[in-house]
């Protein structure tokens, strides 16, 4: 896939940044970011965007000005491709801005043929620069294969708890509630982020998240189903992939079947927080959940078991749940229904507005027991990978299409 290519740009007028505007446009690696005439304030957006490439105009009322600032940018950020441009570019001229540090040389007007060139070589540069290497947050899914049992209750809150900069995503493509539990609301969604996917890059990226606090953001469902529609599992894998290089936890919250889009998160997740509540119907689908997930070949390192709406009213007590499941109980939430829903309709996280609630420091102990646990210890056997992908049908156009949960389980 070609990597994309952002570019701010230096122009010496409205007409030549609408001349490069609409050069960059007909290229689909490329970006524009941000251009103008003012030297200084272009200079300042290379500093706040870091973009793969600049373009530099040359006119013979800056040329001098211009010359310095490509020496200047080469000195001082040698991994940003230059092109200056020019009109009716003397020799000389081209030869002065190459040796002051431009790699490539764009006569105006733009003829495609030339740019095409430019640019092939744009990205040739700028994929050799040293790539630091990727940052991969950790990814925690809060699922529950029944609902009502609290989990995005329990996502948002674990996703509140997080000290460290943190991606909430909202899974539930068709019905998505989640800003109503931070109380935002979304310009964008996973939508444009995976109709946009070629091109994205951080400004992008972030461009498309909503933002509840410095610390956590939310990628929020589509708010029209109907683009649900066009979101197929692969592009889910690729958008998480790519958020996790950005933020240091990503907290998914899926839907409750195990659909192909859901079995893409939690395959890639690192941990599970399996979410019920003590009644039978949850338990045995917790269980059949637990089932599946060892047909799945995850290891039960990664999956942690939350009671939610826990109460000492409640007639069964956690250790014949254990004894049911087989498997151990990590943390079990108090049922306070009162606090739970002034918490949802005020859109604020308790852990956040009711931090010393029971809740607040169940969810907190849950948090630092994932994180206390390092990612690498519960991933998966390698060849247990993308099993997911496999249970995919291509259908003649090549579209991937959802199998509904008998089938894809009956591959499993
Ligand atoms: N610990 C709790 N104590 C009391 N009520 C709770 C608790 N956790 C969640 N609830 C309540 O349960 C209801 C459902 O919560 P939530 O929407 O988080 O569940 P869900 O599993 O995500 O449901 P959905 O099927 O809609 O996805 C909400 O009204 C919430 O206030
Ligand atoms: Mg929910």
């Amino acid at each position: 896939m070609n990597q994309p290519l952002s570019f701010v740009v230096l122009s010496t007028g409205l007409d030549t940044f609408k001349e490069i505007r609409a050069a960059l446009a007909t290229d689909a690696r490329a970006r524009l970011l941000a251009g103008g005439d003012d030297a200084e304030q272009v200079s300042a957006e290379i500093k706040n965007l870091h973009p793969s490439a600049v373009v530099i105009t040359l006119s013979a009322a800056n040329s001098e000005q211009a010359l310095k600032m490509i020496e200047k940018l080469s000195i001082e950020s040698p991994q940003i491709a230059i092109i200056s441009a020019a009109r009716n570019a003397s020799p000389d001229l081209i030869l002065r801005s190459m040796r002051a540090g431009a790699r490539e040389f764009l006569r105006l007007p733009v003829t495609s043929d030339e740019f095409k060139t430019v640019l092939d070589s744009t990205a040739e540069f700028c994929a050799g620069q040293k790539i630091a290497p990727k940052k991969k947050g950790r990814m925690i899914a809060v699922f529950s294969s029944k609902g009502g049992c609290g989990t995005s209750f329990i996502a948002t809150n674990i996703a509140a708890a997080l000290n460290a900069p943190t991606m909430l995503v909202d899974l539930n493509l068709q019905a998505g509630d989640l800003p109503l539990f931070l109380g935002v609301e979304p310009k964008y969604s996973i939508a444009d982020m995976v109709e946009n996917r070629v091109r994205m890059d951080d400004a992008l990226l972030t461009s498309y998240v909503t933002p509840h606090s410095s610390r956590l953001s939310l990628l929020a469902a589509p708010r029209e189903a109907d683009s649900a529609d066009d979101i197929k599992p692969e592009h889910v894998f690729e958008a998480l992939e790519r958020v996790r290089e950005s933020y240091d936890y990503v907290v998914l919250d899926p839907q409750h079947t195990f659909d192909s889009i859901t079995l893409a998160a939690l395959d890639q997740a690192d941990d599970i927080v399996l979410v019920l509540t003590l009644d039978i119907p949850a338990i045995r689908s917790a269980q059949r959940a637990l089932e599946i997930f060892d047909r799945l070949g995850y290891s039960r390192k990664k999956v942690r078991i939350v009671v939610n709406r826990w109460s000492k009213q409640i007639d069964l007590d956690l250790q014949q749940v254990e004894r049911f499941l087989k498997e151990k109980v990590a943390g079990y939430v108090t049922s306070d229904y009162q606090m739970a829903v002034t918490s949802i309709n005020l859109g604020q996280p308790l852990v956040l507005s009711e931090p010393s609630s029971k809740i607040t420091v169940e969810i907190k102990r849950i948090v630092a027991a994932i994180i206390g646990q390092s990612a690498q210890t519960v991933e998966e056997q390698p060849q247990r990978r993308k099993i997911w992908s496999g249970l995919f049908k291509r259908n003649s156009n090549g579209a991937q299409q959802n199998l509904d949960m008998q089938t894809t389980l009956s591959k499993i």
